[in-house]
């Protein structure tokens, strides 16, 4: 019988933001986050080797600070949680190379983490009570799926994106309103002074079905704008927002209501960088009431990238014994399920 509350230190940095926390079984004492974000931006983006080589300046002293304000001593830790995939190869590998390393030295138990699983565990974080079965609305910068977690372990894919994931959408159509990096917040912001009055089409498919499709709705958007600029009519950029925010999530948040309510669980959770998106977090704790389901939001900091999720996923896994050997290799792509 696994100890039910471990002491867990959870690394990440699979894209810009090295990021280290301490969970004590579902109780998370610190998370602390060293970003090169500002650096990206001057880039228009993320820059694989700037990220890899801000990962090494900053991995040891983030572990630092999240023990310290855990107020936790590293050989009182049962165990390290840390992202092998998906996300850049150089910059994960650099969390995976620590995360061996303490291991090693401390003789714990190295638990790899998929991502993904880390932002559906996030949930968890800032809701005690939470338990499977629920539906997951998952919107990142990689993926965008909607999701029926049976236990705490395994989940059913019920809907996914066809193409594009909804973030990587905000991301190109920030760009096109010469927003900068990075574009989900920025979109955000400029939609609160807009109207959702263009006729976008919606990124659920006509297919039938849960299938989402976002390249469809960016390239409205590109051909919104450019047929726009070759006629001389100046857009209203707010507006150009507000009405791809709304193409790109209502689609998103209704079908997670119908999916709860058609699979019989009362209550939806979200994860992902998109989950951060205000607009989408008020409309659904507001159909959520409507329909009698609770709707689980895990604060923004946990939706956008931490390593507070990865702890949450790593104590799953350790109490069902899946436990990585040193050899663990990163991955670029992991599959969702
Ligand atoms: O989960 P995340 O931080 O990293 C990945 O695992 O991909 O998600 C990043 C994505 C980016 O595309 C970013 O633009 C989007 O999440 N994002 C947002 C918001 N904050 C981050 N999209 C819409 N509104 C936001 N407030
Ligand atoms: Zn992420």
């Amino acid at each position: 019988m696994p100890d039910p509350t471990p002491l867990i230190l959870g690394v990440e940095s699979s894209c810009d933001e090295t990021c280290a926390a301490v969970i004590r079984g579902r109780k998370l004492l610190s998370s602390e986050i060293i970003s090169s974000a500002t650096e990206q931006a001057k880039y228009g983006g993320v820059v694989p080797e700037i990220a890899s080589r801000a990962h090494t300046d900053a991995v040891s002293r983030v572990v630092a600070r999240a023990l310290e304000s855990a107020h936790i001593s590293p050989q009182n830790l049962d165990a390290v949680a840390v992202t092998y995939g998906a996300g850049l190869l150089g910059a994960l590998l650099v969390g995976l190379s620590f995360a061996k390393g303490f291991c090693y030295s401390l003789n714990i138990p190295l638990i790899g983490v998929s991502h993904i699983r880390g932002h559906i565990a996030a949930a968890y974080l800032d809701c005690e009570t939470l338990k499977p079965p629920y539906i997951t609305l998952l919107a990142s910068g990689g993926h965008t799926a909607l999701l029926l977690s049976e236990s705490y372990s395994s989940f059913r894919v019920l809907g996914e994106t066809v193409d594009d994931a909804a973030g990587e959408a905000f991301d190109k159509c920030a760009r096109v309103l010469s927003l900068p990096y990075p574009g989900g917040p920025n979109i955000e912001k400029l939609a609160l002074g807009g109207t959702p009055c263009i006729p976008f089409p919606s990124a659920l498919t006509r297919e039938g079905g849960v299938r989402f499709s976002y390249s469809g709705l960016k390239t409205a958007v590109i051909n919104y704008c450019r047929n726009s600029e070759q006629n001389g009519v100046k857009i209203n950029r707010a507006d150009v927002a507000a009405s791809f925010q709304k193409a790109a999530l209502d689609p998103l948040i209704e079908k997670a209501v119908e999916l709860a309510l058609e699979y019989g669980v009362d209550t939806v959770c979200a994860g992902g960088g998109v989950a951060a998106n205000g607009y989408l977090r008020e409309k659904l704790q507001y159909m959520c009431a409507k329909s009698g389901l609770k709707a689980v939001l895990p604060q923004k900091k946990y939706c956008t990238d931490n390593a507070a999720m990865i702890a949450a996923e790593g104590y799953l896994q350790y109490l069902q014994g899946n436990f990585s050997p040193l050899s663990l290799n990163a991955a670029a792509q992991v599959p969702l399920k």
